[in-house]
């Protein structure tokens, strides 16, 4: 059966995602995995949440089991609303939505504001989750070149100038895949120029709160005067990936359109698992257990570059992150990030991920990658880091 006919045109030019490819590659326990997204496994409180599960289905199960409502469990929404007004990400007409994961408050926000060929501007490069999803409502992808500091404002303008730009989508913490954060000036700019060039932004902050080095960064929806800012959240990277909590915060015109499309989407995230994070979020020592995250990923961050340094040649370079999980490496243009991630899983069982799922343009090559240092214990890093550095230097010499 030939199904290509019936299918849909957006669907078409819709391409696994080479992360998601990789997972089913790490279910294979001797992979040694430097491509997930994923917390410290070691970290998940699971003896908190075996108790408070038990708990809740024992007090409370008729709810747990229950349909809820779509815009989320309302102590939780509570909770989350506490959370973000921590870095001042509420303003006064906003509402929140609890949504499954941060992937699908933004791919609320893409199916309420964006319409064909509508204009977006992306991190180049960027969350492979979220181009997809606007490539899925087939949004035309700009990328502008990410520096040190975050985007590149000129060429951030030129672009705002030359096109007629709908929304801007940025990681300002910790930005995946690159590890970098925004400075405060350019956070200050990019407001600047969205109001001059009247578009909106998604600030996407999964993590933010994991910073092991340097000063915290006003949020970009902080400094909003206008309301151009819808804010992205997660319990992901804090608490656990599998939990699927994320949340959005936004103008109440916004969010009511999101909460319909939520509807038709998954009617709403599992009561179950929101009752859990907001006992998580009430009970737990949810301060202490971030601060000792950071300390985790802020040793193993230290101890991966470390071991880069010893056996990555001297042409590649790599970002060096204040927090979050991945560091980006950036290899002489004669490498293949492609193919040198499956000689690595074919011939040493290392798996990091290639540049190009990262990229506007995921079928040109490149020659950068993307490694994590938050799920493998230090010997497997350390291993890791070992073979790709062995690689690199049969191709690049030392
Ligand atoms: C930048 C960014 N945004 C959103 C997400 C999605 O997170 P969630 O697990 O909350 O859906 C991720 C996950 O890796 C991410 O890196």
């Amino acid at each position: 059966m030939d199904y290509n006919r019936y299918m849909a045109k957006r669907a078409v030019p819709l391409k696994a995602s080479g992360i998601r490819e990789m997972f089913k590659l790490m279910a294979d326990p001797s992979v040694i995995s430097l491509a997930g997204g994923s917390p410290d496994p070691n970290l998940f409180p699971t003896d908190f949440l075996a108790e408070v599960s038990k708990e809740i289905l024992e007090n409370n199960g008729k709810k747990a089991l229950a349909y809820g409502t779509t815009d989320g469990y309302a102590p939780l929404k509570e909770e989350l609303i506490k959370r973000a007004k921590m870095v001042n990400a509420v303003a006064e007409n906003d509402k929140i939505i609890v949504t499954t994961g941060a992937q699908q408050a933004i791919d609320l926000i893409a199916r309420v504001l964006v319409e064909d060929e509508d204009i977006i501007v992306v991190e180049n490069p960027s969350f492979v989750g979220t181009l997809n999803s606007l490539r899925s409502v087939r949004a035309k992808l700009i990328g502008v070149s990410l520096e040190d500091d975050g985007m590149n404002m000129t060429e951030l303008e030129e672009t705002l100038k030359n096109n007629n730009v709908k929304l801007i989508y940025t990681i300002p913490n910790f930005q995946n895949p690159a590890g970098i954060t925004m400075s405060y000036e350019k956070r200050l700019k990019m407001l600047e120029l969205a109001s001059k060039y009247d578009c909106l932004i998604i600030e996407d902050n999964p993590y933010g709160d994991l910073r092991f080095s340097g000063e915290d960064v006003a949020t970009i929806k902080s400094l909003d005067k206008e309301g151009r800012v819808m804010y992205v959240g997660s319990l992901s990277k804090i608490l656990s990936p599998g939990l699927r909590i994320g949340y959005l915060v936004a103008d109440a015109e916004i969010c009511d359109k999101a909460e319909i499309v939520k509807q038709v989407n998954d009617v709403h995230t599992p009561c179950l698992t929101q009752m859990i994070a907001c006992e998580f979020l009430k009970r737990f020592d949810v301060e202490e257990h971030i601060k000792k995250s950071c300390e985790v990923y802020g040793e193993k961050c230290k101890f991966m570059l470390d071991c880069m340094d010893k056996y990555f040649p001297k042409s590649v370079t790599w970002t060096k992150p204040e927090g979050g999980l991945f560091i980006l490496v950036n290899c002489p243009s004669s490498i293949d990030a492609g193919a040198l991630s499956i000689e690595a899983i074919k011939n040493y069982k290392v798996a990091f991920v290639p540049g190009n799922n990262f990229s506007t343009d995921i079928g040109k090559k490149s020659s950068m990658f993307r490694l994590n240092y938050s799920t493998m214990p230090k010997e497997k890093i350390e291993e890791g880091i070992k073979a790709i550095g062995k690689m690199l230097t049969e191709k690049l010499g030392n």
